[in-house]
């Protein structure tokens, strides 16, 4: 009976060199094949501190949940990751079923950020930010959720539950002729709400805006809004599925006071640091403190 296995005796040195010879011209494509392919790029939030929970940045092009309960911060976090990519002379988008633009322009202003410009036109804002020769441009849309709701379910009606990105409901979602760096949207709780006829509707509405997303190229914010110490991180668990990350925002209560964090729960395709780092709120926007930790917490919010 055996016990080991024998190793099997090299090839003549000759055979060895041959074998070798016969993968170079395979190795030399394999090495074109991923000098070819573009390098990961990687987009800086720049809310002070958040990079420094992240090793290179997120990777541009990929799809968030920014998640929490009501009053954590998931606006001004958004918002604020906007100004600051419009502020490097990119175009951005930010569309909302919840705040009106102006309350956004007025979060804008309380907080001191510079705007150069704004255009209105009824629901459509577009603010220009940046210094000379680099601006960029913040386009805030306010939508009706219902609208789109009802929308979406009277094609899905129609087409017998089928429904492609072509069609009416998603491209008033993104201006055509805008092609933004960084988008968010507030929130997918709202619009989630507006649903009301077949459950399915909602389901196929965000799988189609998340291969619109996918298309556009757009490193993409979603909030969602949850209620209680988070067991799952969306409404349906179907977003936090299709979403290449989760960042929580947190309200802690720790010996009667209540501090506020944020956590990188996961990011496809970047090292981060595990951890919840404490924020504050102040009258300049959002600082993160990735290098404190929050001791005796009673609950998560
Ligand atoms: N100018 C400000 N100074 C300090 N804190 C502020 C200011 N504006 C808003 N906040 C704080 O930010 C929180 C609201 O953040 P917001 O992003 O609107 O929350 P969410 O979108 O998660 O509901 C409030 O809880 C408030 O305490
Ligand atoms: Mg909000």
């Amino acid at each position: 009976m055996k016990y080991f296995k024998r190793k099997a005796e090299s090839p003549p040195v000759s055979e060895q060199h041959a074998r070798r010879r016969r993968k170079e011209p395979r190795i030399a494509a394999l090495k074109k094949r991923v000098e070819g392919q573009p390098k990961p790029e990687y987009i800086k939030v720049g809310v002070p501190g958040f990079d420094e929970l992240l090793e290179k940045g997120i990777p541009k092009g990929t799809n968030i949940l920014i998640t929490g309960g009501p009053g954590t911060g998931k606006t001004i976090f958004c918002l604020q990751a906007l100004y600051n990519a419009a502020r490097e002379g990119h175009d951005c988008l930010y569309a909302t079923f919840e705040e009106a633009p102006w309350r956004l322009r007025q979060h804008m202003s309380e907080f001191g950020w510079d705007v150069e410009k704004v255009e209105e036109k009824g629901t459509l804002w577009k603010l220009t930010i940046g210094k000379a020769g680099k601006h960029g441009s913040l386009v805030i849309r306010k939508l009706d959720p219902l609208q789109i709701a009802r929308s979406v379910e009277g094609l899905l009606e129609k087409t017998a539950g089928r429904l492609s990105i072509e069609l009416r409901g998603i491209p008033e979602l993104v201006p055509t002729a805008l092609t933004p760096h960084m988008i968010v949207l507030d929130s997918l709780s709202a619009l989630e709400s507006a649903f009301t006829g077949k459950p399915g509707g909602y389901r196929i509405y965000i799988e189609q805006l998340f291969r619109l997303f996918e298309k556009i190229g757009a490193t993409t914010f979603l909030i969602t809004e949850i209620e209680e110490a988070p067991l799952r991180y969306s409404r349906t668990g179907v977003e936090e599925f299709l979403a290449d990350g989760v960042f929580v925002l947190y309200n802690i209560k720790t010996r009667g006071l209540r501090i506020q964090a944020i956590e990188i729960l996961k990011l496809r395709g970047a090292k981060h640091e595990r951890k919840i780092a404490p924020i504050q709120i102040t009258s300049k926007g959002i600082t993160v403190f990735p290098g404190e930790t929050i001791y005796e917490a009673e609950e998560l919010k």
